[in-house]
């Protein structure tokens, strides 16, 4: 029977250099999309999935992440005590159990696989899952939870996939599949490459931020492998799990994916997630509505 994944890592040592000024001081993870940093709609994804062990991977100059999941009770009695019933309500839903978080230190940032091995000494001989905020998803069931759930049936390791356009193939680990259903969701890969030189992807099947991996795929971290760009890929430690007894299966969730380790990405979420809001949508529709229509009138 496949074991249930209750642990979850979290790399967040990256440095957010698109993001520059900005991330000179503040983590990319706790820019905020409407009203909630990037990393709270990855640890509530998280949670929806049944994860109870949140490990971080961190670096010098997150400690404002670490800070935001600290408890407060100044804060909150407050809010009591102006009966703010709503905002009281939004704060503690993000309260984590003491003991339920933990930090791992990434010293040098030499790619995700080494950020995901880093927190080794933290997991048992169990699958595990690995969620990069910067990816955030919106889906009526959250994409994890999907995973998790396939994930039942198919055992092995699993990785997000979602087709991109040719152009952008370049930029993604990118899946060729084996024979099989082209219409389900879950299909077994025969092979991944990491950053295809243009023209040369199998496919535009595009790996994104979500996993979850079998202890094996640590093992071959170990290894410590420099792969494209000399960062130690994940990619390259998923792929050699491909002709391994259970082998790598794609799964193409159900959800739209935002890029928010970009500035165009995060734009488009902020823009998308605003008009899903009902205190915001017809304010933001009719701004958008206007800015739209003067551009046009300027062309
Ligand atoms: P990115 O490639 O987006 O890098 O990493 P980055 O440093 O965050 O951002 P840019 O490209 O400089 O703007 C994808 C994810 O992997 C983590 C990042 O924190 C991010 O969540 N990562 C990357 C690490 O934790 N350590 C690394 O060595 C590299």
């Amino acid at each position: 029977m496949t074991r249930r994944v209750t642990k979850a890592i979290f790399p967040v040592a990256g440095m957010g250099t698109r993001f520059l000024p900005a991330t000179k001081s503040v983590p990319k993870e706790i820019m905020t999309l409407v009203d909630r940093p990037l990393i709270q709609y990855a640890i509530d994804e998280a949670r929806a999935a049944g994860i109870e062990d949140f490990i971080f991977v961190t670096s010098k100059g997150k400690s404002a992440l670490e800070d935001y999941f600290d408890t407060s009770p100044e804060l909150e009695a407050t809010l009591e005590r102006k009966g703010k019933d709503d905002l009281l309500g939004a704060l503690r839903a993000t309260n984590m159990e003491s003991g339920a978080i933990s930090y791992m230190r990434q010293n040098e940032a030499l790619g995700l696989g080494h950020a995901v091995w880093c927190a080794r000494k933290l997991l048992g001989d169990e699958p595990f899952a690995v969620i990069l905020p910067d990816d955030v998803i919106a889906a009526d069931t959250p994409c994890l939870e999907q995973m998790v759930d396939a994930h039942e049936g198919t055992g092995g390791s699993m990785v997000a996939a979602m087709e991109v356009p040719e152009a952008a193939t370049s930029s993604y680990g990118i899946l060729d599949l084996a024979e099989g259903d082209p219409d389900a969701r879950a299909r077994k890969v025969r092979g991944m490459v990491e950053k295809p030189a243009p023209g040369t992807a199998p496919s535009r099947l595009a790996v994104i931020g979500r996993y979850i991996l079998t202890p094996a795929v640590m093992r071959h971290l170990d290894e410590k492998k420099a792969g494209a760009g000399g960062e130690i890929q994940l990619t390259d430690a998923i792929a050699r799990e491909i002709d391994g007894p259970e082998g790598v299966h794609s799964f193409r969730f159900e959800g739209q994916r935002f890029d928010c380790g970009s500035k165009a990405g995060f734009l488009q979420a902020t823009v998308a997630f605003g008009l899903q809001r009902p205190d915001l949508r017809d304010e933001l529709r009719g701004f958008l509505h206007d800015v739209i229509a003067m551009e046009e009138a300027a062309e």
